[in-house]
Parts: structure tokens; sequence; C-alpha cells
């Protein structure tokens, strides 16, 4: 009968644990990178000195970010410029293309609509608190003047994900943020940001989240 329950035992778990330590393996950590992958002569914006102060980035957790900020063409209001978006999550053989889903993932956004400052209309340059007090100078919306500005080291609170979402709490990954003037169709700027995120949930419930919470 033991016998029987530990033959069981482990044809169920041995999937389940080589699984398991695939996603240990794979989970090898990227260093935080941000790559300018813009061929354009004309390029709109330079993105340098960027310094986390955790890396891997913890989700929840406070991350310290420093960064330069170049604008090299003003970037006027809506309609010039769009962003297009592609997230890639690393598994055990190689890479996968988040889709996009209700705006959420690899998707195409307006860049004057999603930085319109909306959310923070009581700050100077419609930055979020944070960084409107560690930079009064550093814009957050358009426009944008031509410019450098410094971000001066601003700590981010970044809130635990929905327990659903919590397996994207911990995994590689790689963005590439493709900026591209809606008139001529050319990229006018290109980003690859790779990053390892980590967080405190453990085995089973870092792949599937807690099936018991809403
Ligand atoms: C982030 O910092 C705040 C205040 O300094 C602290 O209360 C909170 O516990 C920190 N959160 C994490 C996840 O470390
Ligand atoms: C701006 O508004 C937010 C929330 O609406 C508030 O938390 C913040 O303290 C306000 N900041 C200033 C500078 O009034
Ligand atoms: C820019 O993005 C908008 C909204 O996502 C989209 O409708 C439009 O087709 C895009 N334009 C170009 C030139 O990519």
């Amino acid at each position: 009968m033991r016998h029987f329950s530990l033959r069981f035992l482990r044809s169920r778990m041995l999937p389940i644990v080589s699984m398991l330590c695939l996603v240990a393996l794979t989970s090898a950590t990227l260093p935080f990178k941000i790559t300018d992958c813009s061929t354009s002569p004309n390029k709109i914006v330079r993105i340098e000195n960027v310094h986390l102060s955790q890396d891997p980035v913890k989700i929840p957790g406070n991350e310290t970010v420093t960064a330069d900020v170049t604008i090299l063409q003003s970037i006027a209001g809506t309609g010039h410029y769009n962003v297009s978006l592609r997230i890639q999550r690393h598994v055990f053989n190689g890479w996968v293309e988040a889709p996009c889903i209700h705006d959420f993932g690899s998707c195409s956004y307006d860049l004057c609509t999603v930085l319109s400052g909306k959310h923070y209309q009581n700050t100077t340059h419609h930055c979020p608190i944070e960084i409107a007090e560690t930079s009064p100078d550093f814009e957050c919306a358009c426009p944008f003047p031509v410019g450098t500005y410094h971000l001066n080291p601003t700590t981010a609170h970044i809130d635990n994900l929905a327990s659903y979402l919590k397996w994207l709490a911990q995994g590689d990954y790689k963005v590439e943020a493709k900026i591209l003037d809606t008139t001529t169709h050319a990229e006018v700027g290109c980003f690859i940001v790779q990053a390892t995120t980590a967080s405190d949930c453990t085995g089973i419930q870092c792949i599937f989240g807690k099936r018991h919470e809403k």
C-alpha cells in the first residue's frame, strides 16, 4: 500500500517538480539594463545614467531611481508620436511576447496621451508627487521643450500585484519601446529595457498565484 502510494506520488509529482526546477533554473537574473536601439538621425530622446537601488526589482518593494533624460527635439501635443511596446517574458526555451489586452501589454499608444499628466494636475510639471519633491525641474507631461532633465534619486513604491497576477512578479523581462513619427512612420526613438523581477512568493504560489484568493 505504502509502496503504491509512493509510486503514485512520484509519478504525479515528478512533472511538477521538474517544472519547478526549470522555472528556478531559468529565472537566472538579467541585470537591469537600458539599451538605445535607435538608428534614427532624428532621434527625439536620449535616456542615460539610469540607476536602480534594487536589482532585481522587488515586487512589492521600494525602488529608488535616478536618470538623465535629454529631449533632442521638442515634443508637442497628441498625434505626433506613437510608442509601440513589445513585452517579452523569458520561459524555459526562449521568450514569449505578452499580448495586448485592454490596452495593457504589447500595445501601441499615442505618446502624449500616455504622458498627458492628467493624473497629476496639482504638481508643476504634472509629475507624481515623489518626482515633484526630489526633482522640481523634471518634466513629466507633454509638451516637452528641448533640454536635459535630471531625475534625482526618487523612490517609487511598487505595490503587490493582484493575486492572479502574482506569478508575473517573478521573471526575466525584455521590453522594447519604439517611438514612431506618425506622419513619416519613421522610428525616432528606441529603447530595450531588460530586467528581472523578484517577489517573496515561494514555489507553486509564484507560478499559479494563490488559488483560494479572489
Ligand atoms: C517601502 O517603504 C515604506 C516607507 O518607507 C515602508 O513602510 C514599506 O514597508 C516599504 N515597502 C517594502 C515592500 O519594502
Ligand atoms: C496632489 O494630489 C494628490 C492626490 O490627489 C495628493 O496625494 C498630493 O498630496 C497632492 N499634492 C500637492 C502638492 O498638493
Ligand atoms: C498610433 O497609435 C494609434 C493608437 O494606438 C493607432 O490608432 C495608430 O494607427 C498609430 N499610428 C501609427 C502611424 O502607428
